[in-house]
């Protein structure tokens, strides 16, 4: 392969880049945010890939969550804290149900860039450029709102600084703490059809914490503390070169901007510039994966991205729709064990299964999300690889984007409050609920396990 450099995806063909008008304005943002102080530390980074090499061994389970897109109008105590409620909320039922420990990401911090199928938009004779994401531009249909300003990048950059350094503080004053799962209570919790089963978990986690503590006569180990890592599309690789740096004592080359990026679906071209600029840099990274990629492809991918198969630095986000993972996942899962590629295996339930209502409004529906996740589950038992991770668009609020679930939200309760700016979501009560799926089907799976002998954790 060729020599890799910050810059060497310039020579190969990019896709989904905003287009500037004024590149002088562009490389002045550019070169500015390269000079701004790191959001994310290397340790950091090299931790969560050692975590994520356990949850591709099967000791550890990852759960990645958060919007399709941020939006800086969002960045907001009351909308930040709800999205952390709801990961703990979750990771507390999975540890439960999978006694596994949960590796938490959010899809934040810096989830402002989106892919579109066009660069430009027309409605009613009238054209603008798409609407990129708020690291490229305003939703708004015209002309102002509609232009791709480089200044943005440095208001993303900002915004998602801002977003950390509060999930930081959260996390350090003991809003995660497992003795106080009250913290993470959201006010609608008391009014959900699974309330009752989640507080009976939340209780008996407290009366096994209580009971290790006077046994051992202290607390125990770092439970009050838990760890939030960040992650976004890598997709505006101007933006993800100006934070891309070397660091003191440690070789290569770091994406400082966040933990764990990923290579979006429409990106992931194994000869493009997404796949050159990620695979120089040390983090631990995702790529999605979707109805269309062979097995050859696949191979191809992972031997750029990972040549010395080095665990932990690389996820398969598969993304294939409840209809199409039966025929598109197990050819890709068979031909990477066989190889010995060692990476880790997660589902995205969510972007395989984006329909649209009679009257044109974009949904999900939340059997065929919880169907992908059970074939997942079942695909990967069978071929005895492990399924390691869920990724998942939700929000902490109560909105109303996907339909079904224990309430059984219908296609005309969408309108009630649907508020995404791309991707429907799961409400709070909807991912709490697909959580304690998971869980159920994750302690089965360890029951029927210890008929054949003792479990490792
Ligand atoms: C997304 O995660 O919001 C997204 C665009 O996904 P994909 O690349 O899988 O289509
Ligand atoms: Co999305």
């Amino acid at each position: 392969m060729t020599h890799w450099t910050l810059t060497s995806w310039q020579q190969k063909q990019v896709k989904q880049q905003p287009i500037y008008l004024d590149s002088q304005a562009l490389n002045s943002a550019v070169e500015r945010l390269s000079k701004l102080p790191p959001l994310v530390t290397s340790w950091e980074i090299e931790g969560l890939k050692k975590q994520l090499a356990e949850a591709a061994e099967g000791r550890r389970f990852l759960l990645q969550g958060g919007d399709c897109a941020e939006v800086f109008s969002e960045c907001e105590s009351p909308i930040i804290a709800n999205k952390l409620k709801i990961l703990l909320q979750m990771s507390l039922v999975l540890v439960h149900g999978g006694k596994r420990r949960v590796i938490r990401v959010g899809r934040f911090a810096g989830q402002y860039a989106k892919p579109r199928s066009d660069d430009f938009e027309t409605r009613e004779g009238e054209t603008h450029p798409s609407y990129r994401g708020d690291l490229v531009n305003k939703i708004g249909f015209n002309a102002e709102d509609r232009f791709n300003d480089p200044e943005r990048l440095l208001r993303g950059y900002e915004r998602a600084a801002l977003t950390l350094n509060f999930i930081r503080s959260l996390v350090d004053g003991g809003f995660a703490d497992l003795h106080h799962p009250e913290y993470w209570d959201l006010d609608f919790v008391k009014h959900s059809p699974r309330a009752a089963e989640y507080q009976k978990l939340v209780e008996n986690i407290g009366d096994s914490l209580r009971f290790m503590e006077t046994l051992a006569g202290r607390q125990v180990g770092e439970i009050n503390r838990v760890d939030f890592f960040s992650s976004h599309e890598g997709l505006h690789l101007l933006y993800e070169q100006a934070q891309t740096r070397r660091v003191p004592h440690r070789p290569g080359w770091f994406n400082l901007a966040a933990h764990m990026p990923w290579i979006g679906m429409r990106t992931a071209d194994p000869d493009g510039a997404h796949v050159e600029y990620f695979r120089g840099i040390a983090n631990p990274i995702g790529v999605k994966i979707g109805s269309g990629v062979e097995p050859d492809m696949l191979l191809d991918l992972i031997e750029r991205l990972n040549p010395l198969n080095e665990p932990g630095r690389l996820t398969l986000i598969c993304r294939f729709g409840a209809d199409k993972i039966a025929s598109g996942l197990p050819p890709l899962v068979e031909a990477v064990r066989r190889k010995g590629h060692r990476v880790l295996w997660c589902c995205d339930p969510m972007h395989g299964n984006t329909i649209r209502t009679a009257e044109g409004i974009k949904t999900r529906r939340f059997d065929h999300i919880v169907s992908e996740l059970e074939q997942a589950f079942d695909i990967h038992a069978d071929i005895g690889t492990y399924l390691g991770g869920v990724h998942i668009e939700l929000t902490g609020d109560n909105v109303t984007e996907c339909t079904g679930g224990a309430r059984g939200l219908s296609d005309q309760g969408l309108k009630e409050s649907y508020k995404t700016f791309v991707d429907p979501r799961l409400n709070y009560e909807q991912a709490l609920e697909l959580a304690l799926l998971v869980a159920q089907r994750m302690s089965r799976m360890i029951d029927a396990a210890a008929l054949d002998g003792p479990v490792v954790f």
